[in-house]
């Protein structure tokens, strides 16, 4: 086994979703906690899943399968309890079990893929560390994400961001909005922030512009929370309109062909969220020493950045989300601010 007993991560992931603002989803990991302790059908679901790196958080797997069942319009029982197709919550986890119990070998298949959350709320993480960069820097910006997923992030600048009384960044008619001020002491949001270039990878990359694709995005949303929900489907429209590429690469290989040679004349940004948890402890390395290296090789015409907005455990079950940038020349890492697991607030510093 590795990490805590899979009952006890459901639980305290059930104790992150109810503090994050998802009662439904709390419900639904608590019931299955109870249920697995029980021997019940989600003991029978999740057993397999026992073993798997508590980073790839089955918990989340088993909420975005559940959620998937239900947009597919294959679990109407259940489906009365979620916001995100029309219903309101109520007693949740007794449909929910009965769904496993009926849908089992279904579930199988669909708790054992990989968690693809793209949470455009995120974004917003990214655009105050860019605006740093560029105003150390003066340069247009390379931006290269790793584990972009459906490559939603990178559309930073095509989202209105409201990040102070009568600022908005980004594109003020985006139909995207992220309403929630920025706290703290705000990066330099007057700064000419330009992005030259644009590119990401993600082992599993998903295509805004499929149904199916899609479908999986919206399934991972926390289904109570239908601001979030609103969101996605507005960044979908979105990428449909300025489609991004995102090529199906691990992170290493992705970064070992781009941070190959310096790029002089741009400040190249490596950027991911939420994303450090699901590398492999030798993908996590090869990714450490390709930064290094190309942080070697960086010039002041030719500067990098790792930016990032990943967890920290702050307690059992509890997470800090901070947001980091280290740049080179000189490899100096700072702290730039804390936000939720889903980004705003963002609380800089
Ligand atoms: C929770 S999602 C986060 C997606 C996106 N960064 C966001 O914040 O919205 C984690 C992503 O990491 C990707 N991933 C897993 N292993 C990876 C690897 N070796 N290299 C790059 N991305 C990876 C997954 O496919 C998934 O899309």
């Amino acid at each position: 086994m590795s990490g805590p007993p899979l009952v006890e991560r459901l639980r305290a992931q059930a104790r992150h979703c109810q503090r994050a603002g998802s009662p439904l989803t709390a419900a639904i990991l608590s019931g299955a906690a109870d249920d697995m302790a029980a021997g019940g059908p989600t003991a029978a679901l999740l057993d397999p899943l026992e073993d798997d790196p508590p980073g790839t958080v089955p918990a989340l797997r088993l909420a975005g399968a559940l959620h998937r069942l239900v947009l597919e319009r294959r679990a109407p029982a259940l489906a009365v309890h979620y916001p995100s197709v029309g219903g309101s919550l109520g007693d949740v986890w007794p449909p929910a079990r009965a769904v496993i119990e009926e849908q089992l070998d279904t579930l199988r298949e669909l708790v054992s893929r990989p968690v693809q959350t793209n949470e455009v709320g995120r974004s917003s993480a990214l655009l105050g560390g860019l605006l740093h960069v560029a105003r150390e820097t003066g340069l247009p910006v390379r931006l290269l994400e790793i584990g972009a997923s459906g490559g939603l992030n990178l559309l930073f600048d095509r989202y209105g961001h409201e990040v102070a009384d009568a600022v908005v960044l980004g594109d003020p008619s985006s139909p995207v909005r992220l309403r929630e001020r920025w706290q703290g002491t705000l990066p330099p949001y007057h700064s000419r922030l330009e992005t030259a270039e644009r590119a990401g990878c993600d082992p599993c990359p998903l295509d805004p512009a499929s149904t199916e694709d899609r479908l999986t995005l919206t399934s991972y949303v926390w289904a109570d929370q239908v601001e979030r929900f609103e969101r996605l489907r507005a960044a979908l429209q979105v990428a449909a309109a300025s489609p991004v590429r995102v090529e199906p690469l691990p992170a290493s290989a992705f970064l070992q062909r781009e941070l190959a040679r310096p790029r002089a004349g741009l400040a190249t940004v490596v950027w991911h969220s939420v994303v450090r948890q699901y590398l492999e402890p030798a993908e996590r390395e090869r990714v450490s020493t390709l930064l290094a290296g190309a942080g070697g090789r960086a010039s002041p015409q030719a500067p990098l950045a790792h930016l990032s907005m990943e967890p920290e455990r702050a307690g059992a079950g509890s997470f800090d989300f901070r947001v980091s940038l280290t740049s080179w020349p000189g490899g100096r890492t700072r702290l730039l601010g804390e936000c939720e697991g889903h980004g705003p607030p963002l609380v800089w510093r």
